[in-house]
């Protein structure tokens, strides 16, 4: 179940996109009722998909995720890509890891996804580029440091994805969603400013889901 139903764009709307969706299998069907039942965030379905086409359209053999739940990106983008092109994953928790892992397998894809665990902030300088695409989605306050440590890792024309960056529509209202929303809502208003104006990018913020952030780099 979506977090943030008519806060980014008009609930119409969103119905409508979602009715225009493709079809998913049985197994991101399930992931998406695990997810919603142990109310774990995950892509929103119209996010993951913009990110398959992402990686088709850059014909991406590298992609950095940071972030991975229970694995629902990295199924999208690993299935857009050949059997010898790897998706790199980080996550915190242990216990996603394992959950990811399982789905990754069942998806048929366990040599194509490559998952390190620990904090973004520590595994980001432990990994060697270049990368195609990179997917920042973990910790909102953090995006930031994200982009700088993962940046020199991407190639020239490379893009960069950012999710959650409209937060449930308080970034841009201001209006605070829980009170707890403060440091995230702030930090992301922040790093949207840094994004579309950093030197190196050419960036945009697309109403896609929850709010995307999206750059090539450039320099
Ligand atoms: C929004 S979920 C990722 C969803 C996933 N990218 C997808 O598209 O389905 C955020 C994940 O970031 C992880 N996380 C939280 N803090 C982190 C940190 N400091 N470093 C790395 N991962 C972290 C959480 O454990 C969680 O699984």
């Amino acid at each position: 179940m979506k977090a943030q139903v008519g806060l980014i764009i008009h609930q119409e709307q969103e119905d409508y996109l979602e009715r225009l969706l493709p079809e998913r299998d049985l197994l991101l069907r399930e992931m998406e009722r695990f997810a919603d039942e142990h109310d774990i965030p995950i892509a929103d379905p119209e996010v993951a998909t913009f990110l398959e086409i992402t990686v088709q359209a850059l014909r991406a053999q590298r992609v950095l995720e940071v972030g991975t739940a229970i694995g629902y990106a990295d199924i999208f983008m690993a299935r857009a890509m050949s059997p010898q092109d790897r998706v790199v994953t980080i996550d915190i928790s242990i216990e996603m890891i394992e959950k990811a892992k399982a789905y990754v397998k069942r998806a048929g894809l366990e040599d194509q996804v490559e998952f390190h665990e620990g904090p973004a902030l520590t595994m980001i300088p432990t990994l060697v580029g270049p990368f195609d695409l990179v997917y920042l989605d973990a910790v909102k306050a953090e995006y930031r440091d994200y982009l700088d440590l993962a940046l020199p890792l991407i190639r020239i024309g490379g893009v960069v994805v950012c999710d959650n960056v409209l937060w449930r529509g308080q970034v841009a209202s201001g209006r605070l969603l829980a009170a707890h929303y403060r440091g995230s809502t702030e930090a992301l208003r922040g790093f949207n400013d840094y994004f579309v104006r950093h030197p190196q990018l050419l960036a945009q913020i697309l109403p896609v889901g929850d709010g995307l952030a999206y750059g090539v780099k450039v320099k």
